[in-house]
C-alpha cells in the first residue's frame, strides 16, 4: 500500500512536506549532481536581496555540540543574478521554489518581491524578517509584532504569488508575531530562524565568530522549535512549516504531528547531502509499516497531555 505525501499550503500542491531551508542548499543547483531536485516538495533558496552583498568577515561558522553557530551576514548574488543565471536552470526540476526575500528596510523588501513578481518559476515568497531594520535602529522586524505585521501588508500587497512569514524565535513572543502576521494577510508561516548565541575561545578569551554572536541551528534547537511550532499552529488558523533540527525521518515525524503541515531541512544538508532524500524515503517506509494512507492524517494528532496543552 503506498502513501500520499502530499499536502497544500497556500493554495499550493506539494507532492512530498520535505523542502531545504535557506541558506542550507545554495540556489539548489549544488545539490543537483547529488540528486534529482524534483523529488523534493519544494527549495527554499538562499536569502535574496536587492544588491549583491558579500557577508561577514571570517570566521563565521564554528561548531557546537549538535548543532553550529553562523554569522553568514545573508551573503548572496542579488536578486537580479538569481533571476538571470540561477531561476532558469532551477525551474526545469518538477519541484516548488520558494524564493527567501530579505532587506534592511520596507522599501527593500518591496523591491526584491517587485523584481521576481516579474520571474517565472517562483511558486511563493518566504520573508526573512530575522534581520536588522536599519531604519528602526538595527532592531530585527521580527521582534516586533506591529512592524512584523506593517510588513506584511506592505508586501502582501504587491506580491503576485503566496506570502510565507518565517518567524525569528529571538523574538520575546513568537505567537504574537504569528498572530500578527497573519492577521495581516501571511498565507502560511515558517518557524523557526536560528537562535541567537555565543561561543568563546578560551584561550584568546574572544568571541569565536568574527562578528561575536551568531545564530545556532542544528539538532540542538529542534526541541525548541518543536515546542514554538506546537504553540503556533494551536493559535493560528493558517499552515505552518516547522523548522529547526530536523536530521532524521523521526524529527520530521514529531513536527508533522506536533501540527506543522510541511518542514524544512537545514543544517543536516551540511553533513549529508542526501538527508531530505533519506527523510523522503523513510516517510514513505513509515507510513507503508503503520498503515497510514496519507500524511495529511498525520498532521496535528498529538494527544498533548490535557493540563498541559
Ligand atoms: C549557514 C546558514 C545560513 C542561513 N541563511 C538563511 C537565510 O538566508 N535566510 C533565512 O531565512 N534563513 C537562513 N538560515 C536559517 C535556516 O533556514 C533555518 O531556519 C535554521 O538554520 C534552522 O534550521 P536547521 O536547524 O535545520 O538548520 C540559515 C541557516 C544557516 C545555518
Amino acid at each position: 500500500m503506498s502513501c500520499d505525501l502530499s499536502v497544500e499550503i497556500a493554495g499550493l500542491r506539494f507532492k512530498n512536506p520535505i523542502l531545504t531551508a535557506s541558506g542550507t542548499f545554495g540556489y539548489g543547483l549544488e545539490f543537483a549532481s547529488w540528486f534529482d531536485l524534483g523529488r523534493l516538495g519544494g527549495i527554499c533558496t538562499k536569502g535574496l536581496s536587492l544588491e549583491p552583498l558579500e557577508g561577514n568577515p571570517p570566521p563565521r561558522i564554528v561548531e557546537t555540540h549538535g548543532g553550529m553557530l553562523n554569522s553568514i551576514g545573508l551573503q548572496n548574488i542579488g536578486v537580479r543574478a538569481f533571476v538571470a543565471e540561477k531561476l532558469p536552470k532551477l525551474r526545469q526540476f518538477q519541484t516548488h521554489i520558494i524564493a527567501n526575500v530579505f532587506g534592511s528596510c520596507f522599501e527593500e523588501y518591496l523591491e526584491v518581491i517587485r523584481i521576481l513578481n516579474d520571474a517565472e518559476g517562483i511558486s511563493a515568497y518566504e520573508l526573512n524578517i530575522s534581520c536588522p531594520n536599519v531604519k528602526a535602529g538595527g532592531m530585527e522586524f521580527g521582534n516586533d509584532p506591529d512592524e512584523a505585521a506593517r510588513l506584511t501588508e506592505a508586501c502582501k500587497r504587491i506580491a503576485r504569488r503566496p506570502i510565507i512569514v518565517k518567524l525569528s524565535p529571538n523574538a520575546g513572543d513568537i505567537v504574537r508575531v504569528a498572530r500578527a502576521v497573519e492577521e495581516a494577510g501571511a498565507d502560511a508561516l515558517s518557524a523557526i530562524n536560528t537562535i541567537l548565541g555565543l561561543s568563546v575561545d578560551i584561550y584568546t578569551r574572544r568571541p569565536r565568530l568574527a562578528t561575536g554572536m551568531g545564530g545556532l541551528s542544528g539538532p540542538a534547537i529542534k526541541p525548541i522549535a518543536l515546542r514554538m511550532v506546537y504553540q503556533i499552529t494551536h493559535a493560528v488558523r493558517i499552515p505552518v512549516i516547522g523548522i529547526g533540527g530536523i536530521a532524521t525521518v523521526e524529527d520530521a515525524l514529531e513536527f508533522l504531528i506536533a501540527g506543522a503541515t510541511a518542514v524544512q531541512i537545514g543544517t543536516a544538508n551540511y553533513y549529508d547531502p542526501l538527508a531530505s532524500i533519506k527523510i523522503i524515503e523513510g516517510l514513505k517506509r513509515f507510513c507503508e509499516q503503520h498503515g497510514i494512507t496519507t500524511i495529511r492524517s498525520l498532521i496535528g494528532s498529538l494527544q498533548m497531555n490535557e493540563r498541559l496543552a
